[in-house]
């Protein structure tokens, strides 16, 4: 049987794992398990764009603080890409509260804040299209 066709997802280094130094830990583990990079910035958002990237949660009470956490610093935006790479990466990021999520994960292993969770990865190859445009114009 052939290998399924590469699939790309936005993967976000937020300002907490840049500024702990885990930018290298979360690259490593991702080429580890396979994935290959395809784009890279380091980029501090404006409002709007953090506002459209988390668009789906505007009603939730934690929105005006994510958004203040997500602009508070410069993020690494990544994406990747492999078989099933949206599903591959939230595996390997674990779940999105650090205290419950999986041991050998990343947030397992490296976090304990929901907010402050260290990485983001888009929730299906739906999202990812749409994020990878709002962060990387020119990959559409
Ligand atoms: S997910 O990944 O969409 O299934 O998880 P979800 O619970 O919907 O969370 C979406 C993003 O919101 C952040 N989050 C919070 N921030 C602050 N306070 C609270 N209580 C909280 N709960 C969730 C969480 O870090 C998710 O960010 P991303 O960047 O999508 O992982």
């Amino acid at each position: 049987m052939s290998a399924p066709a590469p699939e790309r997802t936005l993967v976000l280094v937020k300002p907490d794992g840049v500024a702990r130094g885990l930018v290298g830990e979360v690259i490593s583990r991702l080429e580890a398990k396979g994935l290959r990079l395809v784009a890279a910035e380091l980029r501090t958002l404006t409002r709007d764009v953090a506002e459209e990237h988390y668009g789906e949660h505007r009603e939730r009470p934690f929105f005006g603080s994510l958004v203040d956490f997500i602009t508070g610093g410069p993020l690494l935006a990544l994406v990747v890409e492999g078989p099933r790479a949206v599903e591959a990466f939230r595996a390997l990021a674990g779940a999105t509260d650090p205290v419950t999520a999986a041991p050998g994960t990343i947030r397992g292993d490296l976090g304990l804040e929901v907010q402050e969770n260290i990485v983001h990865g888009s929730d299906s190859p739906e999202s990812a299209a749409r994020e990878i445009g709002l962060f990387f114009p020119g990959l559409g």
